[in-house]
């Protein structure tokens, strides 16, 4: 390793990281180009996770890294509040414009974490400006992922990410996931069963009367929980109940978002217009941190009310809108738009498919599954060890020249949209070397 002594690798508590495993035998990238890092010890490795599901426009974007140098001299930091700056104003626009119908508003966050929470409590705070103050529940889904902060990890679904931190949020439900591997085992794109799921929505309603219910918060293809599509008509159903009720319907597209799917949005992808969407990673291509949660007219409109001088909604970062940020998120989107990449997933999804898909068979595989670019290899997890298998492969790719992600014992593979076919034929020939091999 070619990291000198002062270098204390002790000092930084790495996130989500099994710290100890870590820092025995460091893993450190030092450079990136379009689908590649450089490890620090000189080699090679293949991006086929997107950094973490943000990367879509692949590395080292030329228009991005200069529009962050030209706006740094230009106008390095403006107040977020009471005052602004064009580049916000010009990415919102582009945003909206690119957006599903009605969703004509943005706010601007600096992560996922913080845009769930923003739209957590733009839903509520929406039914009582509108006069509907009891509607105050939350409904999240088992095997969620909302980010880190106490509303996301409420409405989340992932046990460890949960069962630390006491009493969370009250007044949050949730769903059932909808993993189904005796039925959909295997599945390519869409699986058939489980629509039935979305009326659990009913019963949670029947509990808890739809007059004391906020929102309802999905991802619409769960992907930190390892790649899980919904199934066949589905998120048609839960808007459906939402409408009945007069419930918001969330929709957290922190990774489905930017083109993951081979559309712009999920929402797009599946047909299925939300109240609130919500964004991040590929809003900037990962490059500076950013989100944004993009709401309906009705929703914006119910809080443009009252003396024109008095702040509307009493929520906001220092660094919403960040100059820095909008300028790499304009860059990021022209980069998409100049190169397709929103939809080109669309085009490389059956090749993708067929390459996964191509895995099945090999030792401890118990579940292919895929949508748009991304996918999911399910293991069965060594008794008595869950997690264990999976991160042994996380660790032989990465020796392999690949990066790949694991989430329990599931291998998710999401490449940047500028994958070719040559480098999708590397990601499939390395993980079916690696599955071979494995205990
Ligand atoms: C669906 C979803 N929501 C929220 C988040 C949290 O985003 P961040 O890590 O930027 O806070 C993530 C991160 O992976 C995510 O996948």
């Amino acid at each position: 390793m070619n990291i000198s002594a002062t270098n204390n690798l002790e000092a930084f508590w790495m996130p989500f990281t099994a710290n100890r495993q870590f820092k025995k035998n460091p893993r450190m990238f030092v450079s990136a180009d379009r689908m590649h890092y450089t490890t620090s010890d000189g080699r090679q490795v293949m991006d086929a996770t997107s950094g973490l599901w943000c990367v879509n426009a692949g590395h080292n974007r030329p228009k991005i890294v200069e529009a962050i140098r030209q706006q740094a001299g230009e106008l390095d930091y403006a107040p977020a509040f009471q005052m602004g700056h064009p580049k916000a104003f010009e990415l919102a626009s582009k945003l909206v414009a690119m957006s599903p119908t009605g969703l004509d508003h943005v706010m601007f966050t600096n992560s996922g974490s913080e845009s769930v929470e923003t739209a957590l409590k733009t839903a509520i705070a929406y039914h009582r400006a509108k006069g509907d103050g009891s509607r105050f529940r939350l409904i999240g889904r088992e095997r969620g992922y909302h980010g880190v902060n106490f509303g996301g990890i409420s409405v989340g679904g992932i046990v460890p990410n949960r069962k630390m931190f006491g009493t969370l949020l009250t007044g949050v439900d949730h769903l059932p996931h909808t993993h189904d591997l005796q039925r959909n085992a295997f599945t390519r794109g869409i699986p058939e069963h489980g629509a039935e799921l979305a009326n659990e929505l009913e019963r949670i309603i029947g509990l808890h009367d739809a007059s004391t219910i906020a929102a309802v918060i999905v991802e619409p293809v769960a992907g930190s929980t390892g790649v899980l599509v919904p199934p066949k008509s589905y998120l048609q159903k839960l808007r459906e109940i939402c409408d009945k009720h007069g419930i918001l319907l969330i929709f957290d597209e922190v990774i489905t978002g930017y083109g993951r799917l081979g559309a712009p949005f999920a929402a797009d992808y599946f047909g299925v217009v939300p109240d609130i969407m919500i964004t991040a990673k590929g809003l900037t291509n990962g490059v500076i941190p950013m989100g944004a949660v993009f709401v309906k007219n009705e929703i914006h409109d119910a809080f443009m009310t009252g003396p024109e001088h008095v702040i509307e909604f009493f929520h906001g970062y220092t660094y919403s809108g960040n100059p820095m940020a909008s300028a790499a998120g304009i860059a990021t989107m022209e980069t998409y738009q100049e190169e397709g990449l929103l939809t080109r997933g669309a085009e490389l999804a059956g090749y993708f498919e067929d390459g996964l898909h191509s895995l099945k068979g090999l030792p401890h595989v118990i579940d292919i599954r895929n949508i748009g670019i991304v996918g999911a290899v399910e293991l069965e997890p060594i008794a008595g060890e869950p997690t264990r298998r999976a991160f042994q492969a996380f660790l032989d790719a990465y020796d392999k020249g690949l990066l790949i992600r694991t989430t329990g014992d599931i291998i998710a593979l999401s490449p940047p949209l500028i994958v070719e076919k040559s480098d999708i034929d590397f990601i499939i020939d390395t993980l079916g070397g690696v599955l071979k091999a494995l205990d």
